[in-house]
């Protein structure tokens, strides 16, 4: 409660009328299941209805009767009576801002709220690749020179990447810098010597990139 009491009075009017504005996300993995669940004061006797995007419905519900499922909805997804919709054999076309609106049969009152999902693919395993500088003619980094790995995951939708040697985290030392989808050595030393593996995630799924065995020679 104590926030509240330092808001304007336009802005909790705005907050009673409309409700919370923002911001439920939700993610899926494709070809699997999901529950949509909107927090809502449910009225006893209540109209129930589920859109998508702007006004695609996909189910209604109404007091005493089976909840209606309209057009490609009707036999993949399920609305239960606290108002969470499940949502089966997602596809990418299912990504998308999805708003329950409950209505009080009684009193006319309508309440709204929305979750956005995004339905992410299973990630497939990244590629790990070395930058060594072709001017010195060499096939291997050479050892006081700034060498990078390069975590290819060829445009999926990576929240984070991990770099391992060995087995464990490449990323700790003071000269390794791991930025993203990239690590550099600056410079790279003897004992970097070993074998390298790179680790994709999402929300829904990791993957894991072949090892990558890196040898480190003295200066020619
Ligand atoms: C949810 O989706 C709607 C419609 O695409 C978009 O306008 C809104 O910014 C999204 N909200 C968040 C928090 O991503
Ligand atoms: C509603 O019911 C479903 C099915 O029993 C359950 O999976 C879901 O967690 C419930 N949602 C809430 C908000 O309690
Ligand atoms: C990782 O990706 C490969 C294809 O690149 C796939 O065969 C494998 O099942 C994936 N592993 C996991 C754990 O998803
Ligand atoms: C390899 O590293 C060099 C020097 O840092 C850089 O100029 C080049 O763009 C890199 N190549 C790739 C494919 O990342
Ligand atoms: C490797 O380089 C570091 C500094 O960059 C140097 O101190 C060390 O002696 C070098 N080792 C070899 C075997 O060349």
């Amino acid at each position: 409660m104590g926030a509240y009491q330092y808001l304007p009075v336009w802005v909790l009017l705005l907050l009673a009328v409309t409700g919370p504005v923002c911001c439920l996300l939700e993610s899926g993995e494709l070809g699997k299941s999901v529950y949509l669940t909107v927090k809502l004061n449910l009225p006893a006797q209540r109209e129930v209805q589920w859109r998508f995007g702007t006004n695609t419905l996909i189910v209604s519900a109404q007091p005493g009767i089976p909840p209606i499922y309209y057009g490609a909805y009707r036999g993949r997804c399920t609305l239960y009576e606290n108002t969470t919709l499940q949502l089966d054999s997602l596809t990418d076309a299912d990504t998308g801002q999805y708003t329950l609106s409950v209505i009080n049969v009684d009193t006319g009152a309508q309440q709204q709220g929305s979750v956005n999902l995004t339905v992410h693919s299973p990630l497939t395993s990244p590629t790990l690749k070395v930058n060594v500088s072709t001017t010195n003619g060499n096939a291997y980094p050479v050892n006081g020179t700034i060498v990078s790995l390069h975590c290819d995951a060829g445009g999926q939708n990576v929240v984070s990447y991990t770099f391992y040697k060995d087995g464990v985290t490449a990323c700790s030392q003071p000269y390794v810098t791991c930025d993203k989808d990239f690590l550099y050595f600056q410079p790279i030393m003897m004992s970097d010597t070993g074998t390298y593996t790179c680790k994709i995630e999402n929300s829904v799924s990791s993957n894991t990139s072949q090892p990558l065995s890196l040898t480190v020679i003295g200066p020619l």
